[in-house]
């Protein structure tokens, strides 16, 4: 089914070749005038919402920031709080796996979602966090 766009870009009823499609098209946004390694994220909703994002780097290199993270912060700030899934892609011949930053940022907010992993052809993978982050660092430590 194809899905519904809603405000703000953000769509409904996703499927998984859907969801890629989404961040396929958010890697388009992305500003990689640097490394020139263009990513983008589609981040599912527990209520079907799907909020995109892309890598944005900076002239002073260490303010980049990931296309998963910009996901994850749009839909924070949006009042999501409950995800499902995140699709990652960028041009490669393997996956593009998230950071480690973005794992940590991923965990502290969607807990054990599915990554599904993805370049401009394929979807190559899906994986839970729990296995991208074993022994995490996190709030039920503190
Ligand atoms: N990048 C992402 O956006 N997500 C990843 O999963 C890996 C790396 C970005 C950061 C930087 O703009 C570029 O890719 C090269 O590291």
């Amino acid at each position: 089914m194809a899905p519904r766009q809603a405000a703000g870009g953000t769509r409904r009823g996703t499927g998984t070749a859907a969801l890629v499609s989404a961040a396929r098209g958010a890697r388009k946004h992305a500003h990689a005038h640097f490394s020139g390694f263009k990513v983008g994220a589609a981040l599912e909703t527990e209520d079907g919402t799907v909020i995109t994002g892309c890598n944005i780097e900076n002239a002073s290199y260490g303010l980049t920031v990931c296309a998963e993270r910009v996901a994850m912060f749009k839909a924070l700030s949006e009042g999501h709080r409950r995800f499902r899934r995140i699709a990652v892609v960028a041009d490669t011949q393997e996956p593009t796996p998230p950071c480690g930053a973005c794992r940590q940022i991923l965990w502290e907010y969607g807990g054990d979602i599915e990554v599904v992993l993805a370049n401009l052809r394929r979807t190559a993978g899906s994986y839970r966090m729990a296995a991208l982050l074993p022994l995490p660092f996190d709030r039920a430590l503190l």
